[in-house]
């Protein structure tokens, strides 16, 4: 017997039954990846909490690592050891995402080590979403991080986005109010890059609804 993955009238009884029609506002989790003293990760990504919150069909959920003292040294192999209740209520949060924002600085050429090791920590809470990227940093913006992240959550089965949002020489672009300084233009990137995370939002929850994913056993 072959197992069809083509979708069936019961995916739209399904999707029903879930309440979550494709059009159904996506829960979109903005992660502030630093956890330095005096980080200044928070600016940004309480900026992009804010322009998601404007829209209806975002609800937004700001995660800041910094609240999770998410152990270093990773779990062993028993896979019955109880998880670090930090691992377990990250975990929650997580989960029911749709997609991220992973808002990162740069720290010698790539992400910082806490965004590390909150990412290793989990595995399903990521995969077959959609994730997008926000950086900062001096000249270059931060943008090595953003590649070097592309690339880890390639290995969830995620789906990076193509475009992000990056600021160059940061301290300049926001005032001290925490807003950016070129409203205009931040704004305009903001939109287009929630539309895409939206767009990415709505079509893999509607495909993890109803199809599986055709996983391989990796060689
Ligand atoms: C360990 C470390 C390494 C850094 N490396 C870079 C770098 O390679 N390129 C860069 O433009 N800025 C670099 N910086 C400067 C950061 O961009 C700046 O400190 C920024 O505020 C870090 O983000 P955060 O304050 O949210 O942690 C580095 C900072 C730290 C702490």
């Amino acid at each position: 017997m072959t197992t069809s993955t083509v979708p069936t009238e019961n995916a739209g009884a399904e999707r029903a039954a879930s309440g979550r029609a494709i059009s159904a506002p996506v829960r979109v989790a903005v992660i502030v990846g630093s956890i330095r003293e005096d980080r200044f990760c928070p600016t940004p990504s309480n900026w992009m909490a804010e322009q998601a919150r404007k829209r209806d069909d975002i609800e937004v959920d700001l995660i800041d690592l910094a609240d999770y003292d998410l152990p270093v040294v990773l779990g062993g192999n028993d896979e019955n050891a109880p998880q670090p209740e930090s691992v377990t209520e990250l975990s929650q949060r997580l989960a029911p995402a749709d997609a991220f924002v992973v808002v990162t600085p740069i720290y010698n050429r790539s992400y910082p080590a806490s965004l590390k090791n909150a990412i290793d920590w989990f595995y399903t809470e990521w995969q077959l979403k959609p994730v997008g990227f926000i950086s900062y940093g001096g000249i270059t913006g931060g943008l090595q991080s953003i590649d070097a992240l592309r690339s880890v959550f390639t290995e969830f089965h995620s789906v990076p986005l193509r475009d992000s949002i990056t600021f160059a020489n940061f301290w300049e672009t926001f005032d001290h109010d925490g807003r950016p300084v070129d409203t205009e233009r931040t704004s305009r990137l903001a939109n287009g890059f929630l539309n895409q995370l939206v767009w990415w939002a709505q079509t893999l929850r509607q495909a993890r609804t109803e199809r599986p994913y055709p996983f391989v056993e990796s060689e």
